[in-house]
């Protein structure tokens, strides 16, 4: 069977299982050819770990210097009659078959992260298989749904401005156009769902128990990300549902950083860069932002991916030789930094604009938003060879 890319809106039905190995090569190349994390975690579990900001951090603890053994937890879906499984699945199985190379454990655990069992099953498998201890605690999930612990309804995130509505361009990735679309300004109990599904009590629920059942490391850390971005995009995200969310994750940090205190450990918020990753392509009225933000960033030749940002978070900030991780008045770790600066800002605000439906794809960097796009899901990468027959039963015997 010849594996096709299939999108739907911003939404891509089907992943290539070839790209995804190259792309996690890629990625372990990548941190090996830069400064290494020196000082980093040797046992660490990531939550979300199948793409995006979750697996980068993965590829860069193991590869990058630390070489540290992980459990990965994710929800992803393998091969069956609807369709080859998503990319996370893949990502999942060559990140294993990399680590066991290199002589590192990667233990994948596939199921719900809200769920008590899959809680149970990370804690067996640290006790039995892990030394008993964690050294790092990457909370990196993102998702729209999470149950009730109480009652097991579901809080739904709506992605919605906070007060008045927001109109602005987006981008349809199935078509390559820019539409004009509205976000409607949120209810008050769509500001606390969101806040529920993507704010901070999961990460803090998940310390506590790991906390409870023994096997947090004495100086264990725990880091969640964060997005702030630029003023010109605080209607959209920032003083939107989803900045409230961050806003409570950020609170959590503090609380977690308390607690752990008494282990000798510390708990923080890192502020990413927007990116292209499955789950920022749906925040409308994004995108042309992130157009303009790659376009001047590449000019520049500051431009990082997930894996650039992650090796820079555990080198340079959270691990490395200096005692104290540099954060901001917020006690929030800054790699946002290099999107942010005066210089860049400003040539953002004059190419957004100048940006119109007409002129997205050559004034902005759409480009290498779209390809970022196509090898989330393991399409567009080179050295792949997409006409190849990939057979479904040999796809069916790579286990997780
Ligand atoms: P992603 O969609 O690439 O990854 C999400 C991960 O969560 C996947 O591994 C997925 O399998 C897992 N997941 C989702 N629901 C799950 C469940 N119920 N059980 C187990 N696993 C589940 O997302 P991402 O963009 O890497 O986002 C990670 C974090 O980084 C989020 O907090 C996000 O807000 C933050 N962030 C993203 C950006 C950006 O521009 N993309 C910027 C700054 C911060
Ligand atoms: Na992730």
């Amino acid at each position: 069977m010849i594996i096709t890319p299939v999108i739907k809106g911003v939404v891509a039905r089907s992943a290539h299982p070839l790209g995804c190995q190259q792309a996690v090569r890629n990625q372990i190349n990548y941190v090996k050819s830069v400064a290494p994390i020196d000082n980093g975690p040797k046992k660490v579990l990531i939550l979300g770990a199948s793409s995006g900001f979750g697996l980068a951090s993965r590829i860069a603890l193991a590869f990058g210097g630390a070489q540290a053994d992980t459990i990965g937890v994710s929800f992803e879906r393998g091969p069956c009659e609807k369709g080859v499984g998503t990319a996370g699945w893949y990502n999942n199985i060559f990140f294993r078959q990399e680590a066991e190379k290199a002589g590192l454990i990667g233990k994948n655990v596939i199921g719900d992260a809200f769920s008590p069992q899959t809680r149970q099953q990370v804690i067996d498998y640290i006790r039995t298989e892990f030394d008993g201890k964690l050294d790092l605690v990457v909370y990196s999930l993102a998702t729209g749904v999470r149950p009730d612990p109480e009652t097991g309804e579901m809080w739904r995130s709506s992605i919605k401005a906070i007060g008045e509505p927001v109109t602005g361009p987006t981008i349809n990735l199935e078509t390559d156009t820019m539409e004009q679309m509205t976000i409607e300004s949120a209810l008050e109990h769509e500001i606390e769902a969101t806040e529920k599904v993507m704010g901070g009590e999961d990460w803090a629920s998940w310390i506590d128990i790991l906390s409870e059942a023994g096997v947090l490391a004495e100086g264990c850390k725990t880091v969640a990300y964060s997005y702030i971005g630029a003023k010109s995009t605080y209607p959209i995200y920032h003083q939107g549902t989803l900045g409230r969310a961050k806003m409570h994750l950020h609170a959590t940090s503090n609380t977690l950083n308390d607690k752990l205190a008494a282990i000798g450990g510390s708990a923080h918020v890192s502020v990413c860069k927007a990116l292209v990753t499955k789950a920022s392509v749906f925040i409308p009225a994004f995108s042309p932002y992130i157009l303009a933000l790659f376009k001047v960033m590449k000019d520049k030749g500051l431009h990082e991916g997930c894996i650039e940002q992650m090796q820079r978070l555990f080198s340079e900030r959270l691990y490395g030789t200096e005692h104290t991780v540099p954060v901001d008045s917020q006690r929030l770790i800054r790699i946002d930094d290099w999107e942010l600066s005066d210089d860049v800002q400003q040539e953002v605000a004059s190419l957004m604009n100048q940006i119109t439906h007409d002129n997205f794809a050559q004034i902005g960097d759409y480009h290498g938003y779209k390809s970022d796009f196509m090898q989330l899901n393991g399409f567009d990468l080179k050295g792949v060879d997409y006409q190849s027959d990939i057979c479904i039963d040999s796809l069916q015997r790579l286990m997780p």
